[in-house]
This record gives C-alpha cells, structure tokens and sequence, in this order.
C-alpha cells in the first residue's frame, strides 16, 4: 500500500511524516484555499517537510488543456518532482496527453466513473483518483466502484495506480485495501485513526504497569540489560 496524506497543513505532514511510512502528499484547490497563503510558499514548505524523495501531488485549475499545461509546466519549475492533478473533463483528458508528453507525472482527479478513470489512465495518468467518500454520499458505492477501477486497470494491463481518495472513515480505507487499491490519500483526522483501537491502548498500559511493578518507573529495556 502506498500511503499519502490529503492535506496542506504543514504540522499534520510533519507529524505524519515522522510517524508514519508515507509515499507523499496529495494537494486540491480546496485544500490548498484553506491554508489561505501563496501556493508556492505553501508547495516550498511541504517540500521542506517531505524531503525530496516524498511525492507531492497539485492540481492545475485552467479549464483549457494548453492552459494546464503551462500551469503544470510551471508547478514543475517551482517543484521539478512534482505530479499534477488534473479533472478527467474533456479538456482535462487532452491536458493528460499534453502532459504526459513532457514527461510529467499525472493524477486524474475528481474521478467517479471506471471509464473516467480507464480513459485517464489510456491518456497517460499515473494516478487515478476515485473520490470514494463523495460516491457513498450520493447513495453510490465508493469502494466498489474504485474496484472496478482497480479491475479494468488488471484486465488492460495498464501501469496507472488507483490512488483512492475522499475518506470519512477507515471502514473505506479498509475495504479499498482489500479491493486491491494501489495506493490511498487520506486526510490527518482519519490516518490517525488507521491505529487507534481501546484494546491496544489498555494492552500497552497493561505492558507498564506489570513492568513497573517489578523494573521501576520510566525504566526501558537499556536501563535493564
Ligand atoms: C483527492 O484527490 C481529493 O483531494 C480529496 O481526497 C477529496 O476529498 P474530499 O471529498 O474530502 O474533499
């Protein structure tokens, strides 16, 4: 599983990039107005965080194709590893072919159909980004429409990756995951939430108290050996 975090918020990637093994960060428009900041400032700061061999996904926003390639062309120039998120509109699947010429590496986004997604990924994507919260929302499956996503890719032999993204819980994290989901972006709130169970918590207080009980307070396994 390729992780990444859906966010633009410097702490939560810092924190998330200490914590957890996360292949990168994944940028919307939306995302990228919360923080209400210049957006190369916002894309220098999560470069720092990340490091260099981290991906860092931003989405171009023109709404014609030779516009967005000049907006990725110059997302690139900010950032040259950066992978840019493009619509699967018309005129985001000729941005695609545009795109993927120079050698650029794409997510298509704002994806809800398998067939925006196949043509997508025919038209040069990397990514696929089915937006599974969104589907649940309209009485849609989400997870079973990304696995769909996911079986065309196996049965076309394409080398795109779903990248699953719009969750509101781990329920959809994991039923993606065992829907043969390549990779998932995910927002701070609900990755932290990927580990948390009562039972793990109570296990490890239990793992203390019984090794205090007998090696002393704050002691390690280093203060012992
Ligand atoms: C992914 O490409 C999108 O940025 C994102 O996951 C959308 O999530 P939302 O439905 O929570 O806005």
């Amino acid at each position: 599983m390729i992780y990444m975090l859906d966010t633009a918020d410097i702490k939560a990637i810092c924190k998330a990039v200490d914590l957890y093994p996360l292949a990168g960060v994944t940028t919307n428009p939306s995302i990228v107005a919360k923080e209400n900041r210049p957006l190369k400032e916002i894309l220098l700061d999560i470069r720092e965080c990340i490091g260099p061999d981290r991906m860092l996904h931003a989405q171009v926003m023109a709404k014609d194709a030779e516009t967005m390639l000049q907006e990725a062309l110059a997302l690139r120039s900010i950032d040259p590893e950066i992978i840019v998120k493009v619509p699967v509109t018309p005129q985001g699947i000729k941005a695609m072919k545009l795109i993927a010429s120079e050698g650029i590496l794409i997510t298509a986004t704002a994806i809800l159909t398998p067939q925006q997604a196949l043509m997508a990924a025919v038209a040069g994507a990397e990514f696929l980004a089915p937006y599974v919260n969104r589907l649940d929302n309209i009485c849609s499956d989400g997870v079973a429409v990304a696995a769909e996503m996911v079986a065309l890719i196996e049965n076309y032999n394409l080398d795109a990756k779903v990248l699953g993204a719009s969750f509101k819980n781990t329920q959809q994290v994991h039923q993606l995951a065992l829907a043969g989901a390549h990779s998932v972006t995910i927002a701070p709130d609900v990755f932290d939430q990927l580990l948390v169970h009562p039972l793990t918590d109570s296990g490890v207080a239990g793992f203390v108290a019984d090794w205090e009980g007998v090696y002393g307070a704050d002691t390690n396994v280093l203060d012992v050996l």
